[in-house]
């Protein structure tokens, strides 16, 4: 028999990360890319891993995976995983690979996977790997669309809208300097807000309202309005801290591309992935490959192009 199989979406985040994590909504929106997960009959729950993983990262997987399989009843399956995502560029590579196997888990033990089920045993795979997530990655990658998230008050889950554009939503990624671990930034992060409580709050809730302008942008079809809301939270994740000469550096290079707004997106710190927001992103994408810089370009949401 065909093996069974589960895709989980990549994802960046347009607007919010980071304030995502204190309760303040969060524009996040599914790649086309992901991770695909094959299924095949077993003795008992496995998950085979293939490189390019390290030992920790195998344990951490096998471990993440295991519970997981736990949830849905410990189907009798040996689990292989594909990625189409760049690993480790912020674009929520861990949260697709939970997704991938929440969905193979839950359809290989006859469950129902609609995307709730499938957020739910995913977030509990994400914890394994990021301790306490806002649950924007795992959440969007589930829905597979433009969603507008925000944690809930007792943070064992957040809630999320799905964000209709009438116009594609097309951006570039680019990767700059070292990528920092989100455990690192936000950790950092959460030691700046705890000892000066109150100025980092103004900043947070300034982020959220930028997040849910730009939602308004999205839906009303003003790309340039959204694209001012990027440029504005780029401006607030700098105040908060979490931006670096490179990603600085990479965000005006975009911009001098012609980018409607760029932003850092995910984690940031010493580097990592930059977002700009295109008209037409492939000519900048273009020219960015030959200058050898690392990046792709995805549209978000809209009607697809023919
Ligand atoms: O490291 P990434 O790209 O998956 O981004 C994490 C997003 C944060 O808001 C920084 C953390 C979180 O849990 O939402």
């Amino acid at each position: 028999a065909a093996p069974l199989t589960g895709f989980g979406a990549g994802k960046v985040i347009l607007l919010g990360e980071h304030s995502v994590v204190y309760g303040y909504p969060a524009l996040a929106g599914a790649l086309s890319r992901g991770v695909t997960a094959s299924a095949v009959k077993a003795r008992k729950p496995q998950l085979a891993l293939a490189d390019p993983f390290n030992r920790a990262q195998r344990a951490l997987l096998t471990k993440a995976f295991l519970r997981a399989a736990d949830l849905c009843g410990n189907p009798s399956v040996k689990v292989s995983l594909e990625s189409e995502l760049p690993l480790s560029m912020g674009l929520g590579s861990s949260a697709a690979v939970s997704v991938a196997c929440a969905r193979v888990l839950l359809k290989a033990a006859g469950k129902k996977e609609s995307a709730r089920e499938v957020a739910q045993v995913a977030l509990a795979m994400e914890q394994e790997f990021h301790g306490t997530p806002s649950g924007v990655d795992h959440t969007t990658s589930a829905m597979q669309e433009l969603i507008l998230y925000k944690r809930l008050p007792d943070q064992s889950s957040g809630k999320a809208r799905g964000v209709k554009s009438p116009r594609p939503l097309q951006v570039l990624v680019a990767l700059a300097g070292e990528r920092s671990p989100t455990k690192k930034t936000v950790g950092a992060l959460r030691e700046r807000q705890a000892r000066w409580p109150e100025r980092y709050r103004r900043l947070f809730r300034e982020v959220g309202v930028v997040a849910t302008e730009g939602a308004k942008a999205v839906e009303a079809g003003e790309l340039e309005a959204l694209g001012d809301a990027m440029n504005v939270n780029q401006g607030l994740l700098a105040a908060l801290g979490l931006s670096s000469p490179p990603l600085e550096e990479m965000v005006y290079r975009l911009r001098a591309l012609g980018a409607l707004g760029a932003k850092l997106t995910g984690a940031g710190g010493d580097g990592g992935a930059v977002i700009g927001l295109f008209l037409e992103p492939e000519p900048a994408a273009a020219k960015l490959l030959q200058q050898g810089v690392r990046c792709f370009t995805s549209q978000l949401a809209g009607p697809r192009a023919l």
